[in-house]
Formats: structure tokens, C-alpha cells, sequence
């Protein structure tokens, strides 16, 4: 049988590290697409290279020109810039903006029935932009954040009660950024929570560095941020749509009434299968975290407000 095919728009550190989960795992054909001449072609055949050590069954190919993206099952947008030192986010969201436009056109018209997942910061507020611009159904664009938050937060807690990181589940929902929302209540190590586990000081620390650790990885890496979690994240829920699991992953998905919240993208937990986002899942919150969530909820509606003021 085939394998599904998947475009990764943007041939940078996470495309490049998604593309090789997507690989590795044997989950996709990848097409890897670059404005940059060369990159994702290089890219690409240095992936290649790797085939015959690595033993993966799938292909990767690099290009500049959307027709080779053709049919994709998935297309995956991490194309553009990390926020520089003295950069704004409203900076970031004019010239990450302006990137998503220039793809979405392109990508949708070669891939009618693809899901999209988006990967560009500020993660909720490009993904609904790239949802408006792509005319699609909104279960079928969605974005990667909350996944990320919550491995980060999984390996925290493992951490810090000594389990198997196999052993916990962890949510974080809300915002891709400050205002994300933790959510220690539902977070369990063998079923156990993990207000439970831990005293509250030490909970509190581990929410505080969850949220902070996109940030933590930046300082230490001094130039650009984190990929190796963002690109398995990337890869899991790809996994998840072509294999049509039906996994349930928190993901940033347009919600609509759901959590008291409507019109605007953030994670929470949803399934994901062949179409998309087959359902979103609405737990059952305590009203300080509902509260959270809108807080959440109302900063990401500051950012669409300031793209529309950009926009206009
Ligand atoms: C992170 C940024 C890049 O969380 O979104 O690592």
C-alpha cells in the first residue's frame, strides 16, 4: 500500500525534524517545500541518505514549487520567523501573517482534501488566520500547540516524582504562549492525580517552568528555539490523522460554544482521524479553570484584533 503523503511547508529546524519523525516512523511520504532555493532539496537528500542506516520504508523529497505538493493528505505549515530579541508579538504576527497568506492560496488549490495543521507563531492566531484564508470546513485546519505544552509538562512531572514518563498523562489546554492553562487536576501518573502526588508549591513550580519552557529552551540555545519536541509533536499528530486513529490529542482547533468559548482557536482536547478533527472534547472543568481558559481565550482574541488592525 501507499504511503499517505504529507507537505511540510518550511524546511527549517522543525519541517526538517518533523520530516524525519514522519520518516522514521514510517507513517508518510514527505514533500518538504522552502522558498529558500535548495534547502528543502538538501534537506532532503541528506534525509535520504539516512534511509539505508535508518531502514524507512517512506521517501522525502525537497522543491520549490508547489504542483510536486499535489494530493498531499496532510499539509503542515511551520513556515515562519521566530521572535527575534526586541521583536514584538505584533510584529511576529504582521510578518508571520504575511507568510501564511503566501502559502495557504498555494497549498490548498494543490491539496483540496488535505487536513492543514499549523505550526507558525503565535500559534492559535495563525491558525485561525490560516483557517479564514484556506475557505475549509475548521475541522479540517487545526494546530499544533497544546501538545507540545503537555509533553513538556509530562516530562516535568515525570521528573519530579521519579515515574515512567510512559506512566503520565498530562494536560495543558488554552493559548500557545503565557496564557496557557495547565491543568494539574487532570494531569495523572498511573491514574493518580497530581494534586495528589506532590505538595502545591512543587505543582506550582512545575506549571510555572511548563509555561516557560519554549522560552527556557530559547535562552539556552541563543539562537532560534525549540524543534525536537515541536517536530515529534508535529509527527504524532500527523500520525493520528492519516492513520485515522481517532487518538485523542490535546490540539488547537476552532471552538465554537464548547468550554463557554466561541470563535476563536485554542487547544483543548480533541480526536483526530482522516477528516481532521473528528470531535472536540469538552471535560469537565472546576470554575477556576474555566475561568483560566477564557482569560486564555480572551489574550488570543487581543492578537486576532491586533492582526485585523495590521491587516487593515
Ligand atoms: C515553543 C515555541 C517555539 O514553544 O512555540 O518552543
Amino acid at each position: 500500500m501507499p504511503y499517505p503523503k504529507v507537505t511540510i511547508v518550511g524546511a527549517g529546524q522543525v519541517g526538517a525534524t518533523a520530516a524525519l519523525t514522519l520518516l522514521t516512523r514510517d507513517i508518510a511520504d514527505v514533500v518538504l517545500i522552502d522558498v529558500a532555493e535548495g534547502m528543502a532539496q538538501g534537506k532532503a537528500l541528506d534525509l535520504m541518505h539516512a534511509r539505508s542506516v535508518l531502514r524507512f520504508g517512506p521517501t522525502v523529497t525537497g522543491t520549490n514549487d508547489y504542483a510536486q505538493t499535489a494530493g498531499s493528505d496532510v499539509v503542515v505549515v511551520t513556515a515562519g520567523l521566530p521572535r527575534k530579541p526586541g521583536m514584538t508579538r505584533d510584529h511576529l504576527i504582521t510578518v508571520n501573517s504575511g507568510i501564511v497568506a503566501s502559502v495557504i492560496g498555494a497549498a490548498v488549490a494543490a491539496s483540496p482534501d488535505a487536513v492543514f495543521l499549523c505550526v507558525t507563531n503565535p500559534l492559535d492566531v495563525m491558525t485561525n488566520f490560516a483557517w479564514r484564508l484556506s475557505q475549509l470546513p475548521a475541522d479540517r485546519v487545526l494546530g499544533m500547540g497544546g501538545l507540545l505544552d503537555s509533553t513538556r509538562f509530562a516530562y516535568l512531572i515525570a521528573e519530579a516524582t521519579g515515574a515512567a514518563v510512559a506512566d503520565v498523562e498530562a494536560l495543558v489546554m488554552g493559548a500557545h504562549g503565557d496564557a496557557m492553562v495547565p491543568i494539574p487536576r487532570l494531569s495523572t501518573v498511573r491514574g493518580r492525580p497530581l494534586t495528589e502526588m506532590l505538595p502545591e508549591a512543587e505543582v506550582a513550580e512545575i506549571v510555572r517552568r511548563t509555561v516557560a519552557g519554549g522560552a527556557e529552551v530559547v535562552a539556552l540555545l541563543k539562537t532560534g528555539s525549540a524543534f525536537y519536541a515541536p517536530g515529534a509533536c508535529v509527527a504524532s499528530m500527523v500520525g493520528a490523522i492519516v492513520s485515522d486513529s481517532g487518538a485523542t490529542m490535546p490540539s488547537c482547533v476552532l471552538l465554537e460554544g464548547e468550554y463557554g468559548i466561541s470563535g476563536v482557536h485554542m487547544s483543548v482536547p480533541a480526536r483526530l482521524g482522516r477528516g481532521g478533527v473528528l470531535k472536540v472534547v469538552e471535560l469537565d472543568l472546576t470554575p477556576p479553570e474555566r475561568d483560566a481558559l477564557r482569560d486564555s481565550a480572551s489574550q488570543i482574541r487581543e492578537q486576532l484584533a491586533a492582526l485585523e488592525a495590521a491587516l487593515a
